[in-house]
């Protein structure tokens, strides 16, 4: 079978690293790819927001089943391109896809489906939303309706810092994404992430995950698309993830159907737990970065098979073969990411690590000049390992992040540490 990957972080470097472990994968392709995805696949060069230019590339490649990593092909409708010329495809539609795409459409869905999740209001000018948090008080959050790259949602814990929030996103600083805002309710509890397959009819749990998306040690400091995660993660135990599937995920899938949008590819819930109740926070219509990397090390070849099934609508015969096993994943990033970082810092130390089935060091932002390997993104490297236990996986991680020579880049030193301590 021919494989077309899309994308060029660390997610897809993972998605890259499993399929080709499966015998059924022939020919592997990534497009754009980064240094590290080309030490195992080919690398391609077009527009993967384009339709037309990937279609015609998996057309004259021969090309049998596309993976869409990232979330903005798939807002831009390339897996509807892709059925409609007959190719296999995982991954939701546009109109499905908007479970990502606005924030205020997955309230609807919510609201129709009887989803536990925060009140919610929108609001499409500033002076309604003011007086809105005004009569709420703080904390509350607020958020931009569209895809802001991650930085759309404002969490304030006071009304002064909800009321500028509010100025800003009007004010364009989210472009089109900002258009509408969103105000929620303050959810109080624990936060896991829950990854379900959806053929459409019938979902598939597949994994667990936490991550830290604050860039200092004990999760503070600002945002970042991830720092690190850890899979399976304890808060969604058996019961809660149960109840999760049963009040949230199926609710939502069925509700998709009866619109006529079927959903169909990774669904990623956020959620917030108390007390073992849980609530949903947002979907995502794609993998986690960096969650896909610690799922995808657990998962190994049988993740191409169960894609396959989810992209087929085979998902009612599909199976998991689980382990009882942890892993983590820890990102290095470039000095002063998630502000001003420099490109262009080389990386040395990686050829003496293990590459196998419980380490791997997948690349985010990555190039090769002149033979040598560089920094070229914020988020540059994932180093991840799979273990009996977290803490022997913890172990080897940090292992391998004190044998890589990058004096310009940085860690965390504490992933896992609500389980580990
Ligand atoms: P989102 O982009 O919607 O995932 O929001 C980013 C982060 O903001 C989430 O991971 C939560 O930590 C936080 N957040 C979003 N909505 C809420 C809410 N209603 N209550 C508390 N925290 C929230
Ligand atoms: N790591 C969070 C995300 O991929 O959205």
């Amino acid at each position: 079978m021919n494989i077309l990957v899309l994308g060029g972080g660390g997610r897809e470097h993972s998605l890259a690293w499993a399929v080709k472990q499966n015998p059924k994968c022939d020919r592997l392709v990534v497009a754009p790819g980064n240094a590290g995805i080309a030490e195992i696949a080919e690398c391609a060069s077009f527009d993967i927001n384009d339709g037309g230019q990937v279609v015609n590339f998996a057309e004259e490649n021969a090309i049998d089943f596309v993976i869409i990593g990232p979330e903005a092909p798939l807002a831009a409708g390339v897996a509807d391109r892709l059925r409609d010329a007959g190719i296999a495809v995982f991954g939701p539609g546009r109109e499905a896809a908007r479970l990502e795409a606005s924030k205020s459409f997955t309230k609807e869905i919510c609201d129709a489906a009887g989803v536990p999740t925060a009140r919610w209001a929108r609001f499409d000018a500033p002076q309604p939303a003011k007086d809105h948090i005004r009569a709420r008080g703080a904390p509350i959050v607020v958020k931009a309706d569209g895809l802001a790259a991650g930085k759309g949602v404002i969490v304030a814990m006071d009304e002064a810092t909800a009321l500028a929030a509010v100025d800003e996103m009007f004010s364009g600083a989210f472009g089109d994404a900002g258009a509408e805002v969103v105000i929620e309710e303050f959810m109080e509890g624990e936060e896991a992430s829950f990854f379900v397959l959806c053929d459409g009819e019938n979902v598939l749990p597949i994994g667990t995950a936490q991550d830290h998306k604050r860039v200092g040690e004990g999760d503070t400091g600002p945002n970042t698309g991830g720092m690190g995660a850890y899979s399976p993660a304890p808060v969604l135990d058996g019961e809660v993830a149960q109840r999760a599937l049963e009040r949230i995920i199926r609710p939502t899938v069925a509700e998709m159907a009866r619109r006529g949008t079927p959903y169909q590819g990774v669904l990623y819930a956020g959620l917030m737990i108390r007390d073992g109740e849980p609530r949903l926070v947002e979907y995502n219509v794609r993998f986690g970065d960096p969650e896909a990397q610690v799922l995808m090390m657990r998962l190994g070849a049988q993740a191409l098979d169960l894609m396959q099934a989810c992209a087929e609508g085979r998902l009612a015969e599909a199976r998991v073969n689980w382990a009882e096993d942890h892993a983590i994943t820890v990102v290095m990033a470039a000095k002063g990411y998630p502000g001003a970082y420099e490109k262009g810092s080389e990386i040395r130390g990686l050829e003496a690590l293990p590459k196998d089935s419980r380490n791997m060091v997948f690349h985010a932002g990555t190039a090769r000049t002149d033979g040598r390997l560089v920094a070229a993104g914020g988020r540059v490297l994932n180093v991840t390992a799979r273990g009996d236990t977290l803490a022997e996986a913890r172990d080897r991680a940090y292992a391998m992040v004190d044998a890589i020579d990058w004096p310009e880049g940085f860690c965390r030193r504490d992933i896992g540490w609500r389980v580990l301590g």
